[in-house]
């Protein structure tokens, strides 16, 4: 497989570092060929080439059988206009993959449950995934702009009933891989593009009897996610919502560096952790891979058909917490062992390879 790494700006290359040593990690112990190319995305392609999403770099994703994302933005271009920053890059990318939907699942582990600021006993068994719209909403829709006076500025927020059943499909088939609920969030009381995404997901959920639908308002949700996070499965959600309710569930399982995605619904699918490009750690070498790195995990499942590998993955992120290993975000008071960046890229290498091993002598016997 031919996979593009794009680390991007701050933290961004510090965790895509240790996501790469997973994917080296199965080239060697399977004799496998993930071919990985890495492209400037960002700030850094800004600095190199003036644009934050260089032709090359748009080229080589949509040749490549998927993409990882560290992260992009950093304060020096946060007064650009739009299209010019980091950021707009990325949105560019993903206009240009086609994946809409955006799956970024919340996972609370027992091992790191006292790092949450919610109590242990209303996170614990937390498992929600948040099934985002990616292409369309106040990102994407037209018109949007500035007035030529500088004293207004619009966006649009548009749904078509096509974008609505196609993400609304996703998010049921997700549930039928898990505990068969969907939450559908929207601000139907005073919205029109939620109107008709509420009646739309009510369309599509006649053809999931057999997966619970419920219907919230996103204020409510934001309140419920953190009161009582267990009540959820899949959360079903247009772009901005699912943006704001994704890192508010970040709270749930500890911290921002924890989370993971995938995109898909494209022909080519990207990877990236939920958090930024975090300025305020970065070349500090204490950020978080975890998120990163579960993000391989995503991609092993859902691209490399590797779905066993993935789970091993997962078990071995696990097993490298339970151990008592931990960055600095999700470090406690107490007797855990604090790491680098790196050092929790390689114990979780470490983990996953005997986990791999484990595999092997099984199917050897
Ligand atoms: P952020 O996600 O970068 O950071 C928010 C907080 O979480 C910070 O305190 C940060 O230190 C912490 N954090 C984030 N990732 C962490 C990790 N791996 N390990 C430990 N702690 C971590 O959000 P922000 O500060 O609002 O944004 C910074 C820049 O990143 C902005 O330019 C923003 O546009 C950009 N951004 C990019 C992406 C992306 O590339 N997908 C996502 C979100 C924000
Ligand atoms: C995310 C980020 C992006 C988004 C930004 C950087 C464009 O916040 O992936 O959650 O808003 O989608
Ligand atoms: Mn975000």
């Amino acid at each position: 497989m031919q996979i593009t790494v794009l680390p991007g700006d701050g933290v961004g290359p510090e965790v895509c570092s240790e996501a790469v040593r997973i994917l080296r990690a199965l080239n060697s112990f399977y004799n496998c060929e993930f071919e990985i190319k890495e492209r400037p995305i960002g700030g850094v392609a800004i600095h190199a080439t003036g644009s934050p999403l260089p032709e090359s770099t748009l080229q080589a994703c949509l040749n490549s059988d998927a993409v990882l994302l560290g992260a992009v933005g950093a304060p020096e271009f946060d007064n650009l206009r739009r299209e010019q920053r980091p950021e707009a890059g990325l949105l560019r990318l993903r206009s240009a993959l086609e994946g809409f939907a955006n799956l970024r699942p919340a996972v609370s582990f027992k091992a790191i449950a006292d790092c949450s600021p919610l109590r242990r006993s209303r996170v614990e068994g937390a498992d929600v995934l948040i099934v985002r719209e990616l292409l369309g909403g106040l990102y994407f829709a037209e018109p949007r702009g500035l007035a030529p006076d500088g004293m207004s500025a619009f966006n649009t927020m548009r749904y078509s009933v096509e974008e609505i059943e196609r993400i609304a499909i996703v998010a049921f088939d997700q549930a039928r891989t898990r505990r068969k609920k969907v939450t559908s969030v929207d601000k139907a009381n005073v919205l029109e593009t939620s109107q008709l995404w509420r009646r739309t997901v009510t369309e599509v959920a006649r053809a999931f009897p057999d997966v619970k639908l419920e219907h919230m308002y996103v204020d409510a949700c934001a309140m419920h996610l953190i009161s009582n996070p267990t009540r959820f499965d899949v959360i079903l959600t247009e772009n901005l919502f699912g943006d704001i309710l994704s890192d508010e569930a970040a709270a749930i399982t500890g911290s921002l560096g924890m989370l993971a995605s995938a995109t898909i619904g494209g022909p080519t699918n990207l990877y990236e952790p939920v958090h930024g490009s975090a300025p305020d750690i970065a070349g500090k070498g204490i950020a978080n891979p975890l998120g990163a790195i579960a993000s391989v995990a995503m991609l092993l499942r859902h691209s490399a058909g590797m779905p066993h590998e993935a789970a091993d993955l997962e078990a071995a992120i696990q097993n490298v917490l339970n151990a008592g290993h931990r960055t600095a975000d999700i470090s406690g008071e107490g007797r855990e062992h604090v790491v680098s960046t790196r050092e929790m890229g390689e114990l979780v290498e470490h983990a996953f390879v005997a986990m791999l091993d484990r595999r092997f002598a099984y199917h050897a016997v």
